[in-house]
């Protein structure tokens, strides 16, 4: 099976497992509408391109950490659209779950995905119990406070935000998850895989803050120009948009170096550099070109 074939059966049965038995009905369908179809999936994709590098010896593992990180990722999304956070009406090019379904609903979809993230791994624990306990530690670290996507999204009620720790939480700690927890599924150690993970994910960030600034909504499927609307810390506010072009760089500059010994090493620096030439936005190509 490929790749993206992989995420999305292991995906597809984790929500199965919450639209089980006796399940209110509306809120079955909100988990299912909240994950398919799904976007970019990057963090999954990292995810297994990692374990396989590590020589993925026990699939089952690595399929449920990708599908954890894939999860708490859509239930984010979920949540930083309701009108307390962001108030966003699209989102992968449809209405958000609140517009769909409600605030109430939208509110227990993400909580829904967030628990539903611990329990595939809770579930996959028969494999490898102590691999699965690095999991869950892991995945816990990067979703919650003071290291995770919370720590993220509570920057924005701060007055005074430094911009890299902004981006490290809200987006870099998925992005190190994805690339740790691909390690450990395949029995590696965590710690050497955090700053591939990290520039990684800081680049996404910059590269989705000049999408926000430069694109219209129908290109991205969400609304755009959304940083300046919301007052949000934006790496094209703090540096323009020259200056967040070069920023994506240097941080991608040292993606490949960082990359640990492993088996399958030259094709993940294959996977990481076409990785990075996606993440540089058509537009702003056009505008640094000028
Ligand atoms: C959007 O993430 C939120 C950010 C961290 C910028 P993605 O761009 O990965 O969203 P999907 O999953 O592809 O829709
Ligand atoms: C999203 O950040 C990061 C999350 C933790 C969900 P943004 O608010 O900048 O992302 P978009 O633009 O809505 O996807
Ligand atoms: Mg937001
Ligand atoms: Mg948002």
């Amino acid at each position: 099976m490929d790749i993206s074939a992989r995420i999305e059966s292991a995906i597809q049965q984790a929500i199965a497992e919450g639209q089980a038995g006796s399940a209110p009905p509306r809120l079955a369908q909100a988990l299912d509408y909240a994950v398919t179809p799904g976007g970019a999936r990057i963090r999954p994709t990292i995810c297994l391109h990692v374990a396989l590098a590590c020589g993925d010896d026990q699939p089952a593992l690595a399929d449920a950490a990708a599908t954890a990180v894939e999860l708490i990722h859509c239930a984010s999304l979920v949540h930083d659209d309701m009108p307390c956070f962001d108030n966003a009406d699209i989102r992968r090019g449809k209405p958000t779950v609140h517009k769909a379904y409600g605030e109430p609903l939208a509110l227990l979809t993400g909580d829904s995905l967030i628990v539903a993230g611990f329990e595939v791994l809770a579930r996959a624990a028969q494999h490898d119990p102590a691999r699965a306990i690095e999991l869950i530690k892991i995945i816990g670290t990067r979703t919650g406070m003071p290291y995770g996507i919370c720590a993220g999204q509570g920057w924005e009620s701060e007055d005074q935000v430094d911009l890299s720790a902004y981006h490290q939480a809200k987006t870099g700690a998925l992005f190190i998850a994805a690339t740790q927890m691909g390690a450990v599924a395949a029995g590696q150690a965590a710690e050497p895989w955090q700053e591939l993970g990290a520039r990684i994910g800081e680049a996404f960030q910059v590269a989705d803050d000049l999408k926000d600034a430069l694109c219209d909504a129908e290109t991205i499927g969400k609304p755009a120009g959304q940083d300046e609307v919301n007052h949000r810390p934006s790496a094209v506010t703090e540096l323009g948009v020259e200056g967040a072009i070069q920023r994506l760089k240097d941080v991608l500059s040292g993606a490949i170096e960082s990359i640990p010994p492993c088996p399958g090493e030259a094709a993940l620096a294959q996977m990481v550099r076409k990785t990075a030439e996606r993440l540089m936005p058509a537009s702003a190509s056009v505008h640094a070109a000028e």
